[in-house]
């Protein structure tokens, strides 16, 4: 058995966790609008055609900020499709999907639905196939008061009061071909900066997230990032990360490594950035929204996005199904998020229903939690305050992808009164790992609960007929005795521990 180990010192911090660290994303995709958040006429169904069931099981996950309505999608959406009386919509051909879309949920539903989940929009205009016109008039609907043609048109349906919705995607993944409207860095940027003008004189209270590179193995990566700055630093404040992991080719210790990668790549965007404020003699820090993220196997034929012949509503598409070894991977990439909680102010897990999701419905039956479900939502519940700085010593596992990465992945966060949540990787997937936190100067006395997600078979999934085979289950052994906590991890696991101040 190996040994690793750590100290956690309140002094030691990264910064404050936001909470929209805890994001997801409802993309006009497959099956997560149409038959998973909305769905008349199913048993649970309130009178506007939500799934209260699906409502209670976003408030579970914890999610606190929710993306839409693309993705890819947005990129050929005309919005206001999506307003007035349903019965008078268009029926749209949606391009990124090869689907039709039948525009039932549009702006006014799904402001309805996230107050109902208490969750906050992250609203994504379409800046491929539209332009900064239909950004300034969706923006002109729902956030100002009264009095003009697009205000005046919401008011007319029905919603009196302004929206005030704050966060805004200046359009979508423009630097990859398969974008509708796909651009150079150039074109864009100097788009992007004109619309962030614009809407700002609308609401000057918006904040507004530029597209970066779509992931990090783009030939442009990075350099497409700081051109897209060059135009738009003055006029946004943030800038977009996006990255899905996969067992590519089978190689799964590069997979269970993944989190390395996301930590890689935040802090090369956060270096691109800092690099266009060096030059530009700037005194402003963009900060990163990592606005799509997940474990997502496209390279299986089912998980790819194909909808086959024709143009079909709400077919079934992305629909992964996540193992534990999954939920042991999505864990750690919430730890390399709140590594950075200083630069990586919002976040996504793309998505959020039935498309590479942690909730699954069936029409007109269940819906249930997948495994990567529960890390996010204990890491929701209790990763929050303060995220501190670890610095674990770990025996090392070898890795195609990154090289040599420790076995343990550790992050831990410290709230106002003094409880401390360690969230810690097993990357190892043969080996246990005994780990020893010197906790003496946080005044940690207790362990007050330890849940550890870990099945035998990493393969193993929850299904509608088994919606409970993997979950987190309570620890057993760890011992804090004299400001040191001992535990071991079992191997290919995540565990949550939460310790408590006071008296043992
Ligand atoms: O989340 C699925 C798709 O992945 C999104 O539509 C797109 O932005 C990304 O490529």
């Amino acid at each position: 058995m190996a040994d690793a180990s750590f100290t956690l010192d309140p002094a030691y911090q990264v910064g404050t966790v936001d909470p929209r660290l805890y994001g997801s994303f409802v993309e006009h995709l497959g099956r997560c609008v149409y038959e998973g958040i909305y769905e008349p006429g199913h048993p649970t169904a309130g009178a506007d055609g939500f799934r209260t069931d699906v409502l209670e099981l976003v408030r579970e996950l914890g999610v606190t900020t929710v993306r839409y309505p693309g993705g890819n999608f947005v990129s050929n959406y005309r919005w206001e499709d999506g307003i007035g009386p349903v019965a008078d919509r268009p029926r749209r051909l949606d391009l990124a999907w090869h689907s039709t879309e039948p525009n039932t949920v549009g702006t006014d539903e799904f402001v309805a639905w996230c107050r109902a989940a208490s969750v906050e929009p992250l609203w994504t205009v379409n800046l491929g196939s539209r332009g900064m016109q239909a950004a300034q008039d969706l923006l002109e609907y729902c956030n100002h008061p009264g009095g003009s043609e697009w205000s005046d048109r919401r008011i007319a349906c029905g919603a009196t009061e302004p929206y005030g919705i704050r966060l805004w995607c200046l359009g979508n993944e423009m630097d990859g071909d398969w974008q509708v409207g796909h651009k150079t860095a150039t074109e864009y940027g100097r788009l992007a900066a004109e619309t962030a003008k614009a809407m700002r004189l609308v609401d000057p209270n918006v904040e507004l997230i530029a597209c970066g590179s779509s992931h990090d193995g783009m030939d442009t990566f990075a350099s497409w990032d700081a051109e897209v700055l060059e135009h738009t630093y003055d006029q946004v404040d943030h800038l977009s990360l996006h990255a899905y992991y996969a067992p590519r080719d089978g190689d799964v210790d590069s997979y269970l490594a993944s989190a390395v990668g996301m930590d890689r790549q935040i802090e090369a965007i956060a270096a691109t950035c800092d690099h266009v404020r060096a030059r530009r003699k700037s005194a402003k820090t963009i900060t990163l929204s990592f606005d799509e993220w997940n474990a997502w196997y496209s390279e299986n034929p089912a998980d790819a996005g194909d909808p086959g012949e024709g143009y079909p509503v709400a077919p079934h598409l992305l629909e992964n199904v996540y193992s534990a070894m999954d939920a042991v991977v999505v864990g750690s990439l919430l730890n390399s998020l709140l590594r950075h909680a200083d630069r990586v102010r919002i976040a996504c897990l793309a998505q959020l229903v039935n498309v590479i999701a942690p909730i699954m419905t069936r029409a007109g039956g269940p819906a249930w939690r997948q495994t990567i479900f529960h890390p996010f939502a204990l890491a929701s519940r209790y990763g929050r305050g303060t995220a501190l700085r670890v610095e674990p010593t770990a025996p090392v596992v070898h890795t195609d992808r990154y090289g040599p990465v420790p076995a343990l992945d550790v992050a831990a966060t410290r709230g106002d009164g003094g409880e401390v949540a360690v969230f810690a990787v097993n990357r190892h997937r043969y080996e246990p790992l005994t780990v020893t936190a010197d906790v003496r100067t946080g005044g940690a006395a207790t362990v007050v609960e330890h849940r550890v997600l870990h099945e035998d078979d990493p393969y193993a999934v929850n299904t509608a007929d088994e919606p409970e085979r993997v979950v987190p289950r309570t620890g057993a052994g760890a011992v804090l005795a004299d400001g040191r906590l001992r535990v071991t991890l079992p191997p290919l696991s995540w565990s949550m521990l939460r310790l408590a101040p006071g008296t043992p």
